[in-house]
C-alpha cells in the first residue's frame, strides 16, 4: 500500500484496515497479516510507558518506535504520531520533528486538530510528506476537552467537525482519522469529504477502522470502551505461559536433557 492507495479504496468502496504498532516484534507480526497500515501513535506514551496519558509522548520517543516498527514491518505503510505541541511550537520545530520521523522510516505523519495550525499542516504537504489529519476526540487536548468523551454530539458540534475536516482536506491532508464520534456525524464528514476517513469509536460509516494493537489482541484486559473489539486474550495465554514456566523451573522440570547442552555438542556445534 502506498498513500495513492487510501483514495484508491475510498473511491472503489473498499475499507481500509489500520491498526497501531510501536516496536519491533509485534511490526513483524503486522507485517505478516494482511492489515494495511500502521500507526505509530503516541498512545505509546500509555501502552508502552505506562503514562496516563499521550501528553508524555516526545519527538524523539517517537522517533525511536517509529524506527523499531519500520525495522519489523518494512512493506507497510507506517504513519507516525507528531506528539504533543511538536507542530504548536512554530515551522522550524514542526519540521524538525517531521524530519526526525520521516527519517526514522515514517511514510506520513499525523497530526491532532487544525485551528492555529493549518498553515503547517500544508507547508508539511508541499514539502512531500503525507499528512493525515486527527478530529473528534483528540487526546493531546484532554484538558481542554475536560476528558477522553465523546465528541460532536449535537448538531453544532457536528457543523463543526465538519468543517474542520474540510480545512484538513483543503490543506491537502491524505486522510482523516476520526476518533470517538457518534456514527451519524462520521458519517455525514466521510460523505463530504473526497479523502477517506479512519474511524475508532466513528461507528461503520467511515472508509476504514484503527485500533490500538495492545487493545485488539487483548494485552488491556480492564480497557473495554463500547467501541473496543477484541480479537484474542494474549494477556491471559501470556500468564498461562509464564506460570507454567515458573512451576517448570520450581518443580525442576525446566529444563530437561534435550534442552540442555552436552560437552560433545559444545565441542562440534554451533551454539543453536
Ligand atoms: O495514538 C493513537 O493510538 C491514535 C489512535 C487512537 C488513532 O491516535
Amino acid at each position: 500500500m502506498n498513500v495513492l492507495d487510501f483514495q484508491k479504496m475510498k473511491d472503489e468502496g473498499r475499507k481500509i484496515s489500520m491498526v497501531t504498532c510501536y516496536d519491533y516484534s509485534s511490526a513483524r507480526a503486522v507485517a505478516e497479516s494482511s492489515i494495511d497500515c500502521i500507526l505509530v501513535g503516541d498512545s505509546l506514551a500509555m501502552t508502552m510507558h505506562g503514562f496516563p496519558n499521550t501528553l508524555s509522548a516526545t519527538t524523539s520517543m517517537m522517533t525511536l518506535h517509529t524506527a523499531a516498527v519500520a525495522r519489523g514491518a518494512s512493506s507497510k505503510f507506517i504513519v507516525a504520531d507528531l506528539p504533543f505541541l511538536s507542530y504548536r511550537k512554530g515551522l522550524k520545530d514542526a519540521m524538525h520533528s517531521v524530519h526526525e520521523l520521516m527519517s526514522a522510516g515514517a511514510h506520513a505523519v499525523k497530526l491532532e486538530g487544525v485551528h492555529g495550525h493549518a498553515n503547517i499542516v500544508r507547508h508539511i504537504v508541499d514539502s512531500g510528506v503525507p499528512v493525515m489529519g486527527h478530529l473528534g476526540l483528540t487526546p493531546q487536548s484532554v484538558h481542554a476537552l475536560g476528558g477522553m468523551k465523546v465528541q460532536a454530539r449535537t448538531n453544532a458540534a457536528v457543523k463543526i467537525l465538519a468543517s474542520e475536516a474540510r480545512e484538513l482536506e483543503q490543506a491537502g491532508c491524505f486522510a482523516l482519522v476520526l476518533e470517538c464520534v457518534p456514527t451519524e456525524a462520521a458519517r455525514q464528514v466521510t460523505n463530504l469529504l473526497k479523502i477517506p476517513t479512519i474511524g475508532i469509536g466513528a461507528g461503520p460509516g467511515v472508509s476504514g477502522q484503527v485500533l490500538v494493537y495492545q487493545d485488539m489482541i487483548g494485552m488491556n484486559p480492564g480497557f473495554k470502551p463500547k467501541f473496543l473489539r477484541t480479537y484474542a486474550k494474549v494477556f491471559d495465554t501470556i500468564q498461562t505461559a509464564l506460570n507454567a514456566y515458573d512451576q517448570d523451573v520450581k518443580s525442576g522440570n525446566f529444563p530437561n536433557d534435550i534442552e540442555s547442552y552436552s560437552q560433545i555438542h559444545q565441542v562440534n556445534r554451533e551454539v543453536a
